[in-house]
């Protein structure tokens, strides 16, 4: 090969290795780009080298160095777009961050949880306290010990499964009245609340498990004027300081006199504010303080029970129990 042969293959292979150099995209491009260029092995620079050996020995010392600085260009060459390439990796727009986040899953207290801690709240202000009982109850605390007569028709309105030997699933938390009474010496302040069971149709307002929240106070002179005053203090809290309330003639056997508190809210119906039950009280029937096993010339005191799904459906204009019950996430993310 003649010298001129030589720096023509040279300039050849200079133009070639800018081109590739320039085309690598990659790392994995670029090394290559690299081997073929100046691979020890099948790089073509080290194939032009190789034909030095067969030039005549003038030409040698130019042929070298000429393909010296070939070598030496094409290394900066690559040396220069390999350290572009590292930096657009690390600097370039790899994250789209306008991209939205995934949604966290934020849990929350049902509708129904939230009004009885609420209540709670409220009462716990007062001095009361969280009591609780069994769910499948005996005959004697769900009936006897509340004053019912044996075969008594108000037990018609708590028609309930009877699991044998005596045990009923509880169609109230007024069992929990007795089981406190027992337990505690007065005075007693107490919220019971806890799931009851009914032989109720599953309809929009009746639910055959429901919640429901009972209250007690037993104290030495307790009267019907501190029902009436705890009662209206707890409506105002929970409605608004300017709810009205009223108490109306009602029968409970474990009662008595036996009322129902009203309330004039709005239920957020379009109808505006109107009288709506909210819960059943009276004063302890003394019979019940007795069979607790307390002195009824001594104690006096007064109960309520109330439903907190019907006090939630109020409150958030539900329009079906149901909806309550039904453990529709759809549903229930709106409370969150
Ligand atoms: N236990 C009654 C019911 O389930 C409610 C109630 C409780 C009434 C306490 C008076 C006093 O309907």
């Amino acid at each position: 090969m003649s010298l001129a042969d030589f720096e023509a293959a040279i300039k050849q292979l200079k133009a070639e290795a800018d081109q590739a150099i320039e085309a690598a995209t990659s790392d994995a491009e670029w090394t290559e780009v690299r081997n073929a260029l100046v691979g020890r092995k099948g790089g073509k620079l080290s194939g032009l080298m190789q034909q030095l050996g067969q030039m005549p020995t003038e030409d040698r010392r130019a042929a070298g160095a000429a393909i010296n600085s070939l070598k030496l260009e094409v290394e900066a060459a690559l040396e220069t777009k390999g350290a572009s390439l590292k930096a657009a990796a690390s600097s370039g727009p790899t994250l789209d961050l306008t991209m939205p986040g995934r949604r966290r899953w934020v849990g929350a207290a049902h509708p129904v949880t939230r009004v009885i801690d609420e209540i709670c709240e409220i009462f716990r202000e007062l001095g009361f306290s969280v009591a609780l009982g069994p769910e499948a109850e005996t005959e004697w605390y769900n009936f006897g010990a509340l004053n019912f007569p044996a075969d008594h028709p108000a037990m018609d309105m708590h028609d309930t499964l009877y699991l044998g030997s005596g045990a009923v699933l509880r169609t109230h938390t007024s069992p929990v009245q007795v089981r406190t009474m027992q337990r505690w010496n007065p005075p007693i302040r107490v919220l019971a609340p806890g799931n009851v069971y009914r032989r109720d149709f599953f309809d929009a307002t009746h639910a055959p498990a429901f919640a429901q929240l009972e209250g007690l106070a037993i104290d030495e002179g307790i009267s019907f004027a501190d029902l009436k005053a705890t009662l209206t203090h707890f409506a105002k809290q929970f409605y608004g300081q300017s709810t009205r309330t009223r108490f109306g003639p009602s029968y409970f056997p474990f009662t008595e006199p036996s009322a129902q508190m009203d309330v004039e809210i709005d239920l957020g119906d379009g109808k505006g504010k109107r009288w709506v039950e909210i819960m059943g009280t009276g004063l302890v029937h003394p019979a019940v303080i007795e069979s607790a096993g307390l002195d009824s010339q001594k104690y006096s005191g007064w109960a309520f029970g109330m439903g907190p799904g019907r006090i939630a459906m109020s409150r958030y204009g539900i329009p079906d129990i149901r909806l309550l019950y039904d453990s529709d996430v759809r549903f229930l993310e709106q409370f969150v």
